[in-house]
């Protein structure tokens, strides 16, 4: 859910970066910063796979995808692309075969105005794209609105994934923390990046319609799906096979984190989803807001390839 709301409240959060901005950045605490957006690391190969009627953008990484490997899927949050990965990449694929994917509609991918936009659409895309690569099993990261659609996928093909680590993720839209987003410091530069970028690589692709990369048509249709989902109980979670319950290696491991000062998600949420998929795990990651990936890049790395590199 990344973003959701912050365009109704711009002018709040322009008022309040204003008010912040004699501020020294080296005195703020890592949670309340939005370092530098990362490049995206230069790929072993890239392409556009036709799927589901579009065109879904992905980059490989690290080693070549092979029968007997697992590769590591990349599912990036709401309004951004696989760039905000970039510094998690190098230290993944050293070992792993790494996959970054632009969710339709984001980044170099493209949209089918045609459908709405929803988790498990992008779930969809996702399997598609497996099966197009040939990918039996993978490994997925997910973060914000890519933290619920690794979930999908989980409660969809459990049979496709090996585990799967969620960071930022919600069940309901009532779980957005909106005192906590409407707070948010760097909430200005964030729009700004979010809408920069998504011209520049729908520039970069030729995706424009009429000259014009679209942008509050994009914004409009993800945050029509973050309003409107996900809506899970506890028989969606229950639709994961539970580890440790059945044959040996048959359950995805789930590790559900978030970072300790998360502003963006209501702080019960990590705990609820982590007691909705039974025999999951559950780490609060200390110093790090709902955009820990970027404040504090080398724990981050450090606790996903852990979680990656455990054998199971
Ligand atoms: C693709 O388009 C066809 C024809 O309009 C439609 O039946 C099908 O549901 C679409 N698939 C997806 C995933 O949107
Ligand atoms: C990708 O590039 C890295 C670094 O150059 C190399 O070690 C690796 O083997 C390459 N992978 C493939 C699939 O070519």
């Amino acid at each position: 859910m990344l973003g959701l709301l912050i365009h109704t409240s711009i002018l709040f959060l322009l008022t309040l970066s204003a008010m912040t901005t004699n501020t020294s950045s080296t005195n703020l605490p890592p949670w309340l910063t939005l370092p530098a957006t990362p490049s995206l690391p230069t790929p072993n190969s890239s392409a556009h796979a036709p799927i589901n009627n579009i065109s879904l953008w992905h980059a490989l990484y690290g080693p070549p995808l092979t029968e007997n490997t697992i590769p590591i899927i990349l599912l990036h949050g709401g309004k951004i692309s696989s760039r905000w990965y970039g510094h998690l990449i190098p230290s993944l694929s050293t070992t792993f075969p790494v996959i970054a994917i632009d969710t339709r509609a984001h980044g170099r991918s493209s949209d089918d105005p045609s459908v709405d936009l929803s988790y498990a659409l992008f779930a969809q895309d996702t399997i598609a794209l497996m099966d197009y690569l040939g990918i039996r099993q993978a490994r997925f990261v997910g973060w914000s609105d890519g933290a619920n659609t690794a979930l999908q996928i989980t409660m969809d093909h459990p049979e496709r994934v090996d585990r799967v680590f969620v960071y930022g993720a919600n069940y309901s839209p009532d779980n957005v923390n909106l005192p906590g987003l409407q707070g948010i410091s760097f909430g200005a530069d964030l729009v700004d990046r979010e809408r920069s970028q998504y011209e520049e690589l729908k520039r970069d692709v030729g995706l424009q319609a009429g000259g014009q990369a679209d942008w509050e048509g994009f914004v409009a249709r993800v945050e029509a799906m973050q309003a409107g989902e996900p809506r899970w109980t506890g028989e969606d979670f229950g639709r994961i096979p539970v580890l440790y319950e059945v044959g040996d290696g048959d359950a995805p491991v789930v590790l559900v984190a978030a970072g300790d000062h998360e502003e963006a998600i209501l702080p019960h949420v990590p705990g609820r989803i982590h007691g909705m998929i039974a025999n999951s795990q559950l780490a609060i990651l200390p110093g790090m807001s709902h955009f820990g990936p970027l404040q504090d890049p080398e724990m981050f790395a450090a606790v996903v390839t852990a979680f990656m590199s455990r054998p199971r």
